[in-house]
């Protein structure tokens, strides 16, 4: 029997897939009808070690269809429940931190997050919409060994990244390690751990160190190639600016991963211009034959 699930809430970056307003090459196939796309919502898994108590890692503006796609978050008790007991965040990104407007309506569970993402939320009297008596803020430092929910614990790590893109003032520091933007690793006692990088600027030697020999690294798939946005004709913004790797080249994170040891890998939080989310397209097939699987909304993993 499996220790450790995994559902994938989300597979694609901010935005989603397709995006309100997007009409690029790889949106385009979408709203024409093309059976080779599925619409994706934006990023968030949700873990458990019983299946019946879960944990959300970020909480992005979909959640409230995610839930509906969801059996296992649905509530099961009158008059009110949640089977979400607390949720774990990665960064202060709308895509990350939108949903818990959301999640109002006082429910009790338990919000995590580093105090640097804290701030945000506490900054912004929006969020106060979440009673603090019933969703505490509960600040977790770098390091730190975190029960999440039942068997399943959390230690976050800083990855290089940058602030949250509403939050810039004039040029960010790009690939900075801080609490600003983390990683985490899941795990339960003696059983298998997985690492949940849905952001990263690119990858030291020190990360691919930390993760070596998981069982599932599910990581930052916002595009396959850093001018994509730029050739789709939907921005100027270069993925490097936007503090993520890309996927392709020699200097990507397929060629970053290539020799470490990962029983499975698979991206997570793809941009709507990244050619992956095209079945049968080249791209695809280059990840793919790499060892790469492509996280699709709904996606179970049982480790
Ligand atoms: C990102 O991952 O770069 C951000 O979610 C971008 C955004 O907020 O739109
Ligand atoms: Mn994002």
């Amino acid at each position: 029997m499996s220790r450790l699930r995994v559902i994938v809430l989300g597979s694609a970056a901010g935005g989603g897939y397709p995006q309100w307003n997007c009409r690029g090459a790889v949106s385009a196939l979408f709203w024409d009808g093309d059976t080779r796309v599925e619409e994706r919502s934006q990023s968030s898994i949700a873990v458990s070690s019983d299946g019946e108590n879960w944990a959300l890692l970020n909480c992005s503006p979909d959640i409230r269809q995610q839930i509906i796609s969801t059996p296992a978050l649905q509530p099961k008790q009158p008059p009110r429940h949640t089977p979400l007991a607390s949720i774990l965040l990665t960064n202060g990104d709308i895509d990350h931190v939108a949903g818990l407007l959301t999640l109002r309506e006082r429910q009790a569970f338990r919000l995590l997050a580093t105090p640097g993402i804290l701030e945000v939320l506490n900054d912004n009297r929006i969020f106060d919409a979440l009673d603090r008596d019933l969703v505490p803020r509960q600040p977790v430092a770098l390091g730190e060994t975190i029960p999440l929910v039942g068997e399943v614990v959390a230690e976050i790590f800083p990855v290089p990244g940058k602030v949250p893109l509403y939050m810039e003032k004039g040029e960010p520091e790009i690939g900075a390690e801080s609490e600003t933007t983390v990683g985490v690793k899941i795990s339960v006692p003696d059983g298998p751990k997985l690492f949940y990088i849905p952001g990263c600027a690119h990858v030291p030697a020190p990360l691919k160190a930390r993760i070596a020999g998981a069982d599932l690294l599910l990581f930052d798939g916002t595009l396959w190639q850093d001018d994509e946005m730029r050739r789709a004709g939907v921005g100027q913004k270069t993925g490097h600016r936007m503090g993520h790797i890309s996927m392709s080249g020699s200097d990507g994170s397929i060629a970053a991963f290539r020799d470490v040891d990962l029983k499975r890998r698979a991206f997570i939080h793809i941009n709507n211009t990244n050619p992956v989310l095209v079945r049968d397209s080249p791209e695809r097939r280059e990840a793919e034959a790499a060892g790469w699987d492509i996280t699709y909304d709904g996606m179970e993993i049982a480790l």
